[in-house]
């Protein structure tokens, strides 16, 4: 497999990493302390075409491979992933899911705005009681003719007060389980539907995240992405992608935290000497280099998998689930290599060690990951 970045490759690379140290740097800390959503930022990844990487330029999208967005969402992440969660959500699971397996009228009027940032989009699978047992569905969407009626609760949903339009799983037909679920589209406003508040977070702080209310929430029949019945496959299809986004997303928080560490062992002195001369320094900063290596060639190869056309449900579970890993170690040992600096935010890494924290639970745990994983390999 050949993991040589392609010239335009590259430009997206820097592109992400300027974006990164020059609009998402400033401010971040005091984001992430204030909770604020990064609206700002979030408005110029998508004039730069950031929101809608993977989409044809014909829905406004930039066009670009798998690859491309994943070297995004690493430059994005080790800076921000409070903004870089939403370019993941955005990219992965609501634009992708749109172009793949909506309809034609459904992406004139959802995708062009959500490849420009003109609205952002939510993907609402989660409940109180249906977190990884994603097929126990507790909110209904009952056929009443030309429209469902939609009833229920969705918990921990990315982008839940920002976004402007809302990708819903429910389930219509309880006799046919995983089969009578549904994927609809319900937009910000509708009658019945509420936006709870914001919940208060231990990493990704910046982010939006908020359970949301449905009550007796008609939603017109064409707003049903797919086949009657699609909705669960639907779900599994598109967080098979989304899982290639957050792998990315923890190799960039596991990279940024490293570069600083490297950069602070170079610069702080103990017993007369920097303290990357000490050996106890220098084997975890050999350590953190491999894991992120190693992290790099897996995501990398789920990205290309789903571009040259392969299964991509086995490398993108391995590679969230090594990635996620890789970015709890490395930033923890981050933290360690800065000493009682690590410890006051004004050195990143601290805020790093806590966002990485998420990248093992949102789009399927690890121990999700090891079912898909373990189930892949069993069935060969
Ligand atoms: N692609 C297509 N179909 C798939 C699939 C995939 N990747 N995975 C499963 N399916 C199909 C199966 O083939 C099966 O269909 P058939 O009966 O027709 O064969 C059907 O779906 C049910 O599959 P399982 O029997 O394997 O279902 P299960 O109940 O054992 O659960 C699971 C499987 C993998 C554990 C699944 O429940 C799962 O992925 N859970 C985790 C959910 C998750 O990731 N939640 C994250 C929330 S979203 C989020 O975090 C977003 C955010 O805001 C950041």
């Amino acid at each position: 497999m050949d993991f040589t970045l392609s010239e335009e490759q590259l430009m997206i690379q820097q592109a992400a990493r300027d974006f990164a140290q020059t609009e998402l740097l400033p401010g971040v800390i005091e984001r992430d302390d204030a909770q604020k959503f990064p609206e700002e930022q979030i408005k110029k990844l998508g004039e730069l075409g950031f929101l809608g990487m993977m989409v044809d330029p014909k829905y406004g999208g930039s066009g670009l491979d798998t690859l491309s967005y994943a070297i995004a969402m690493e430059e994005l992440s080790k800076v921000d992933a409070s903004s870089s969660v939403v370019v993941s959500v955005n990219n992965s699971l609501v634009c992708w899911g749109l172009e793949t397996f909506a309809s034609e009228e459904q992406k004139q009027k959802y995708l062009t705005k959500l490849t420009t940032g003109e609205m952002i989009g939510a993907f609402c699978l989660s409940e109180p009681e249906a977190g990884s047992d994603a097929t126990s569905q507790k909110t209904t969407a009952i056929d009443k003719g030309d429209h469902y009626l939609l009833n229920g609760t969705k918990n921990w949903i990315t982008n839940g007060g920002t976004a402007g339009v809302y990708l819903v799983i429910a389930q219509t037909d309880i006799e046919k389980g995983h089969k009578g679920i549904n994927a609809l589209i319900v937009e910000k406003g509708t009658p019945g539907f509420e936006i709870g508040p914001k919940e208060n977070k231990l990493g990704i702080r910046g982010s939006d995240t908020h359970s949301l209310m449905f009550n007796d929430v008609k939603v017109p029949k064409e707003n049903r992405i797919g086949e009657d019945g699609f909705g669960f496959k639907f779900a599994m299809k598109t967080l098979s992608g989304g899982r290639i986004g957050i792998a990315a997303q923890a190799l960039g928080i596991a990279a940024g935290a490293y570069e600083l560490a490297l950069k602070y062992s170079k610069e702080r002195k103990s017993f007369g000497t920097e303290i990357c001369n000490h050996q106890a320094i220098a084997f975890k900063l050999a350590d953190m280099h491999t894991e992120i290596e190693a992290a790099r060639l897996l995501v990398y190869k789920a990205a290309l998998d789903k571009d040259n056309g392969n299964n991509y449900d086995l490398s993108s579970a391995m590679a969230k689930l090594f990635a996620s890993k890789v970015a709890m170690d490395t930033t923890v040992e981050a933290v360690q290599i800065h000493g009682g600096n690590g410890f006051v935010k004004d050195y990143h890494v601290e805020r790093l060690m806590r966002d990485a924290k998420i990248t093992q639970i949102y789009e399927g745990t690890s121990e999700i990951q090891k079912i898909v994983i373990s189930r892949s390999i069993i069935k060969q």
